[in-house]
């Protein structure tokens, strides 16, 4: 099983069928937070939902489509990471995750986003990881600029969600640019 450790107390874990009832759970304590910038929230609506997100994740794991791991602050399950959409040909994917509102401004998915970057171009040799965001997504946006991802454009009407067509903003980070600046 795949582990990758943050620091002392974070850890990020591939997520397993056994996970799918606390993530469950998770979802549906933070479901009015999630669901304003998430659109999947209206299709999961029980634990068997989440079960069934966690084994096509695992599928697509075995296949090198994307790696969905659950973000553990100790023993306590608070929040999912992954990386989405990889496409092997050119060597480029996506990064997307979500936290627990009574975990959030600690600098937790920042710490994981790191290291998840960290995995993707050293292990599955990534030339580029992109994170997508609303343009008024200012917490999810402060991320990749901290992180020094280049803010590349704006995808219009790229996301149906809650029932109406948002744009995203598009940021970007190059292997080089990455190990340049570490
Ligand atoms: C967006 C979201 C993932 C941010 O999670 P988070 O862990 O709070 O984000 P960060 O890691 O960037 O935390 C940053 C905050 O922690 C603080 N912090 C503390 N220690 C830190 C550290 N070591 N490194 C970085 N920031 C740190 C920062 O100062 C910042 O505080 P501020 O928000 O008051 O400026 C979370 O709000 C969320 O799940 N939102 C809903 C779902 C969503 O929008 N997902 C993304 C869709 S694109």
């Amino acid at each position: 099983v795949l582990t990758l450790h943050v620091d002392d107390d974070l850890d990020m874990r591939l997520l397993e069928p056994p996970h799918a009832v606390a993530l469950f759970e998770l979802i549906e304590r933070n479901r009015p937070h999630l669901r304003a910038w998430l659109p999947w929230l209206d299709g999961t609506r029980s634990a068997r939902d989440t079960r069934r997100f966690i084994r096509e994740a695992r599928e697509g794991f075995k296949d090198l489509l994307m790696v969905q791991m659950g973000i553990w602050a100790g023993e306590e399950l608070v929040g999912a990471i992954g990386i989405n959409r990889m496409d092997i040909a050119n060597r480029r994917a996506q990064i997307g995750y979500w936290l627990s509102r009574d975990h959030e401004g600690k600098g937790i998915v920042t710490r994981c986003c790191e290291r998840l970057i960290r995995y993707g171009f050293e292990q599955l040799d990534l030339n580029k990881i992109e994170i997508r965001c609303e343009p008024g997504n200012e917490r999810s946006a402060a991320i990749p600029e901290r992180l020094g991802f280049v803010r590349e454009g704006v995808l219009r009407e790229a996301q149906w969600i809650n029932g109406r067509f948002v744009d995203l903003v598009v940021y970007g980070m190059l292997a080089r640019e990455w190990m340049a600046r570490r």
